[in-house]
Protein backbone atom coordinates (compact mmCIF):
# COMPACT_ATOMS: atom_id res chain seq x y z
CA UNK A 1 0.00 0.00 0.00
CA UNK A 2 1.24 3.22 -0.74
CA UNK A 3 2.18 5.39 1.79
CA UNK A 4 1.87 9.60 2.12
CA UNK A 5 4.55 11.56 3.81
CA UNK A 6 3.71 15.10 5.92
CA UNK A 7 6.53 17.52 6.48
CA UNK A 8 5.30 20.02 9.46
CA UNK A 9 7.22 23.10 9.60
CA UNK A 10 7.69 25.98 12.20
CA UNK A 11 4.83 25.35 14.28
CA UNK A 12 3.32 22.40 13.03
CA UNK A 13 4.95 19.23 15.41
CA UNK A 14 2.25 16.96 14.98
CA UNK A 15 -0.88 16.44 12.82
CA UNK A 16 -4.36 16.69 14.69
CA UNK A 17 -7.07 13.93 14.14
CA UNK A 18 -3.43 11.75 13.34
CA UNK A 19 -4.07 8.13 14.70
CA UNK A 20 -0.37 7.45 15.82
CA UNK A 21 0.43 3.68 15.70
CA UNK A 22 4.25 3.83 16.07
CA UNK A 23 7.31 5.52 15.47
CA UNK A 24 10.50 5.14 13.80
CA UNK A 25 14.18 5.91 13.94
CA UNK A 26 15.97 5.91 10.80
CA UNK A 27 19.68 5.88 9.56
CA UNK A 28 20.30 7.06 6.15
CA UNK A 29 23.89 6.93 3.92
CA UNK A 30 23.47 11.06 4.52
CA UNK A 31 22.88 10.75 8.68
CA UNK A 32 19.89 11.21 10.51
CA UNK A 33 16.92 12.84 9.89
CA UNK A 34 15.54 16.07 12.02
CA UNK A 35 13.44 12.99 14.18
CA UNK A 36 11.79 9.96 14.64
CA UNK A 37 8.98 9.55 11.70
CA UNK A 38 5.54 9.34 13.30
CA UNK A 39 3.13 6.22 11.25
CA UNK A 40 -0.08 6.32 11.81
CA UNK A 41 -3.24 6.54 9.68
CA UNK A 42 -6.15 9.61 9.08
CA UNK A 43 -9.01 7.58 7.62
CA UNK A 44 -7.44 4.77 5.13
CA UNK A 45 -4.95 6.77 4.79
CA UNK A 46 -1.30 5.37 5.90
CA UNK A 47 0.37 8.84 7.11
CA UNK A 48 4.05 9.03 7.74
CA UNK A 49 4.64 12.35 10.10
CA UNK A 50 8.40 14.20 10.26
CA UNK A 51 8.72 17.61 11.52
CA UNK A 52 11.24 19.51 9.72
CA UNK A 53 12.55 21.14 12.70
CA UNK A 54 12.60 18.05 14.81
CA UNK A 55 9.64 18.00 17.37
CA UNK A 56 10.93 20.33 20.09
CA UNK A 57 12.05 22.64 17.40
CA UNK A 58 16.10 22.47 17.91
CA UNK A 59 17.07 22.52 14.18
CA UNK A 60 17.38 25.81 12.28
CA UNK A 61 16.53 25.96 8.77
CA UNK A 62 20.17 25.81 7.64
CA UNK A 63 21.39 23.01 9.81
CA UNK A 64 18.29 20.29 8.92
CA UNK A 65 19.50 17.49 6.97
CA UNK A 66 17.76 17.40 4.03
CA UNK A 67 18.70 14.32 2.18
CA UNK A 68 18.64 12.36 5.30
CA UNK A 69 14.82 13.69 5.61
CA UNK A 70 13.82 12.63 1.69
CA UNK A 71 16.11 9.30 1.70
CA UNK A 72 14.15 8.47 5.30
CA UNK A 73 10.92 9.05 3.34
CA UNK A 74 12.09 6.87 0.91
CA UNK A 75 13.23 3.89 2.71
CA UNK A 76 9.67 4.35 4.52
CA UNK A 77 7.99 3.29 1.17
CA UNK A 78 6.39 6.95 0.45
CA UNK A 79 5.67 8.12 -2.63
CA UNK A 80 3.63 11.44 -1.83
CA UNK A 81 4.91 14.24 0.43
CA UNK A 82 3.11 17.37 1.13
CA UNK A 83 5.10 19.84 2.35
CA UNK A 84 4.09 22.64 5.17
CA UNK A 85 6.48 25.75 5.35
CA UNK A 86 6.21 29.05 7.04
CA UNK A 87 6.75 31.78 4.82
CA UNK A 88 6.70 35.82 4.57
CA UNK A 89 4.50 37.38 2.26
CA UNK A 90 6.05 39.34 -0.64
CA UNK A 91 3.53 39.97 -3.47
CA UNK A 92 0.42 42.31 -2.73
CA UNK A 93 -2.32 39.91 -1.67
CA UNK A 94 -0.29 37.30 0.14
CA UNK A 95 -1.43 37.94 4.42
CA UNK A 96 -1.06 36.14 7.44
CA UNK A 97 -2.84 33.89 7.97
CA UNK A 98 -3.26 32.91 4.07
CA UNK A 99 -2.39 29.18 2.81
CA UNK A 100 -0.64 29.06 -0.63
CA UNK A 101 -0.19 26.01 -2.79
CA UNK A 102 2.90 26.42 -4.29
CA UNK A 103 3.62 26.51 -8.05
CA UNK A 104 7.37 27.91 -9.00
CA UNK A 105 10.58 28.10 -7.03
CA UNK A 106 13.41 30.49 -7.16
CA UNK A 107 16.47 29.03 -5.41
CA UNK A 108 18.78 31.38 -3.55
CA UNK A 109 20.43 29.06 -1.12
CA UNK A 110 24.16 28.79 -1.37
CA UNK A 111 25.43 26.88 1.08
CA UNK A 112 23.29 22.92 1.11
CA UNK A 113 23.89 19.86 0.14
CA UNK A 114 21.34 19.71 -2.81
CA UNK A 115 21.68 16.52 -4.48
CA UNK A 116 21.67 12.86 -4.04
CA UNK A 117 23.75 12.63 -7.11
CA UNK A 118 27.80 13.77 -6.96
CA UNK A 119 28.46 11.62 -9.86
CA UNK A 120 28.97 8.07 -8.53
CA UNK A 121 26.67 6.23 -10.88
CA UNK A 122 26.11 8.48 -13.07
CA UNK A 123 25.76 12.42 -13.96
CA UNK A 124 21.73 12.99 -13.14
CA UNK A 125 20.00 16.63 -14.11
CA UNK A 126 16.61 16.23 -13.15
CA UNK A 127 13.86 17.75 -14.97
CA UNK A 128 12.76 20.57 -12.85
CA UNK A 129 10.68 22.66 -15.12
CA UNK A 130 7.29 22.07 -12.47
CA UNK A 131 8.66 21.70 -9.12
CA UNK A 132 5.71 20.82 -7.20
CA UNK A 133 3.90 17.60 -8.57
CA UNK A 134 1.13 18.64 -10.71
CA UNK A 135 -1.49 15.85 -9.75
CA UNK A 136 -0.73 16.85 -5.95
CA UNK A 137 -1.27 20.15 -6.33
CA UNK A 138 -5.04 19.91 -8.23
CA UNK A 139 -5.90 17.33 -5.50
CA UNK A 140 -4.86 20.17 -2.28
CA UNK A 141 -6.81 22.40 -4.80
CA UNK A 142 -9.98 20.15 -5.04
CA UNK A 143 -9.60 19.33 -1.38
CA UNK A 144 -9.47 22.82 -0.76
CA UNK A 145 -12.51 23.70 -2.73
CA UNK A 146 -14.85 20.69 -0.76
CA UNK A 147 -13.38 21.32 2.37
CA UNK A 148 -14.07 25.13 2.36
CA UNK A 149 -10.60 26.06 2.68
CA UNK A 150 -9.67 29.08 1.13
CA UNK A 151 -6.58 28.51 -0.16
CA UNK A 152 -4.07 30.94 -2.29
CA UNK A 153 -3.68 28.83 -5.83
CA UNK A 154 -0.45 29.33 -6.72
CA UNK A 155 2.28 31.38 -5.56
CA UNK A 156 6.41 31.46 -6.59
CA UNK A 157 8.34 30.16 -3.34
CA UNK A 158 12.10 32.43 -2.78
CA UNK A 159 13.72 29.83 -1.16
CA UNK A 160 16.79 31.62 1.43
CA UNK A 161 19.69 30.06 3.65
CA UNK A 162 18.47 31.92 6.59
CA UNK A 163 18.70 31.76 9.59
CA UNK A 164 18.58 35.62 9.66
CA UNK A 165 15.57 37.22 8.14
CA UNK A 166 15.70 39.44 5.02
CA UNK A 167 16.85 42.90 4.55
CA UNK A 168 13.54 45.19 2.74
CA UNK A 169 16.35 45.81 -0.42
CA UNK A 170 16.41 41.46 -0.72
CA UNK A 171 12.84 41.85 -0.67
CA UNK A 172 12.52 44.08 -3.40
CA UNK A 173 14.66 42.11 -5.42
CA UNK A 174 12.42 39.51 -5.49
CA UNK A 175 9.40 41.23 -6.03
CA UNK A 176 10.73 42.43 -9.22
CA UNK A 177 12.01 38.80 -9.89
CA UNK A 178 8.68 37.11 -9.09
CA UNK A 179 8.68 36.03 -6.07
CA UNK A 180 5.74 36.03 -4.05
CA UNK A 181 6.12 34.41 -0.81
CA UNK A 182 10.01 33.87 1.30
CA UNK A 183 11.04 30.86 3.30
CA UNK A 184 14.00 28.85 4.60
CA UNK A 185 13.00 25.51 3.94
CA UNK A 186 11.80 24.75 0.87
CA UNK A 187 14.80 24.33 -0.89
CA UNK A 188 16.84 21.65 -1.91
CA UNK A 189 13.64 19.34 -0.18
CA UNK A 190 11.27 19.59 -3.44
CA UNK A 191 14.42 18.83 -5.57
CA UNK A 192 15.45 15.76 -3.67
CA UNK A 193 12.35 14.81 -3.82
CA UNK A 194 12.07 14.55 -7.13
CA UNK A 195 15.71 13.29 -7.50
CA UNK A 196 14.27 10.38 -5.68
CA UNK A 197 10.61 10.26 -7.87
CA UNK A 198 8.86 10.92 -5.06
CA UNK A 199 5.56 13.26 -5.75
CA UNK A 200 6.24 16.36 -3.69
CA UNK A 201 3.44 19.27 -3.16
CA UNK A 202 4.72 22.38 -0.99
CA UNK A 203 1.70 24.15 1.17
CA UNK A 204 2.60 27.68 2.72
CA UNK A 205 0.82 29.26 5.62
CA UNK A 206 1.75 33.49 5.10
CA UNK A 207 3.02 34.03 8.92
CA UNK A 208 3.84 37.72 8.27
CA UNK A 209 4.77 40.35 5.87
CA UNK A 210 7.98 40.47 4.52
CA UNK A 211 10.86 42.71 5.58
CA UNK A 212 10.05 46.32 4.76
CA UNK A 213 6.43 45.39 3.22
CA UNK A 214 4.98 46.37 7.28
CA UNK A 215 6.81 48.78 9.42
CA UNK A 216 6.87 46.85 11.78
CA UNK A 217 9.77 44.68 12.95
CA UNK A 218 9.51 40.88 12.61
CA UNK A 219 9.06 38.54 15.21
CA UNK A 220 9.13 35.36 15.64
CA UNK A 221 6.05 34.96 17.86
CA UNK A 222 3.96 36.15 14.56
CA UNK A 223 5.08 33.49 13.03
CA UNK A 224 4.33 31.11 15.61
CA UNK A 225 1.05 32.40 16.51
CA UNK A 226 0.36 32.62 12.45
CA UNK A 227 0.94 28.87 12.55
CA UNK A 228 -1.53 28.11 15.33
CA UNK A 229 -3.88 29.82 14.07
CA UNK A 230 -3.22 27.71 10.34
CA UNK A 231 -3.60 24.34 12.01
CA UNK A 232 -7.51 23.76 12.15
CA UNK A 233 -7.68 24.63 8.35
CA UNK A 234 -4.52 22.73 7.60
CA UNK A 235 -6.14 19.60 9.66
CA UNK A 236 -9.46 19.60 7.17
CA UNK A 237 -7.14 20.34 4.35
CA UNK A 238 -4.83 17.55 4.74
CA UNK A 239 -7.75 14.93 5.60
CA UNK A 240 -9.59 15.79 2.54
CA UNK A 241 -6.19 15.72 0.49
CA UNK A 242 -5.68 12.00 1.73
CA UNK A 243 -8.87 11.12 0.51
CA UNK A 244 -8.04 12.29 -3.01
CA UNK A 245 -4.79 10.20 -3.63
CA UNK A 246 -5.11 7.65 -5.93
CA UNK A 247 -3.05 4.10 -4.85
CA UNK A 248 -1.38 4.47 -8.47
CA UNK A 249 0.48 7.92 -9.49
CA UNK A 250 -0.13 8.87 -13.25
CA UNK A 251 2.62 11.57 -13.23
CA UNK A 252 5.62 11.93 -14.80
CA UNK A 253 7.25 12.31 -11.19
CA UNK A 254 7.06 8.42 -10.46
CA UNK A 255 9.95 8.36 -13.63
CA UNK A 256 11.79 11.28 -13.29
CA UNK A 257 14.88 9.44 -13.40
CA UNK A 258 14.19 8.02 -16.77
CA UNK A 259 15.73 10.81 -19.20
CA UNK A 260 18.08 12.62 -16.48
CA UNK A 261 21.23 9.86 -16.43
CA UNK A 262 24.19 10.25 -19.18
N1 LIG B 1 11.38 35.24 5.69
C1 LIG B 1 11.94 34.01 5.62
N2 LIG B 1 11.40 32.95 6.19
C2 LIG B 1 10.24 33.10 6.84
C3 LIG B 1 9.62 34.36 6.97
C4 LIG B 1 10.22 35.49 6.36
O1 LIG B 1 9.72 36.63 6.42
N3 LIG B 1 8.49 34.16 7.69
C5 LIG B 1 8.43 32.83 7.99
N4 LIG B 1 9.49 32.19 7.48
Amino acid sequence: MSRTGVIGGSGLYEIKGLTVKGKKNITTPYGKPSDDYLIGSMGDREIVFLPRHGKKHGIPPHMINYRANIWGFRKLGVNNIISISAVGGIRKGMNPGDIVVLDQVLDMTRNRKSTFYNGKGGVVHIDFTEPYCPDLRSMLLKAGRSARVALKKEGTYVAVDGPRLETASEIKSFAILGGDVVGMTGMPEASLAREVEICYAGISVVANFAAGISRRKLSVAEVMEAMHGATEKIKKLLAKTFSLIPETRECSCLDALKEAKI
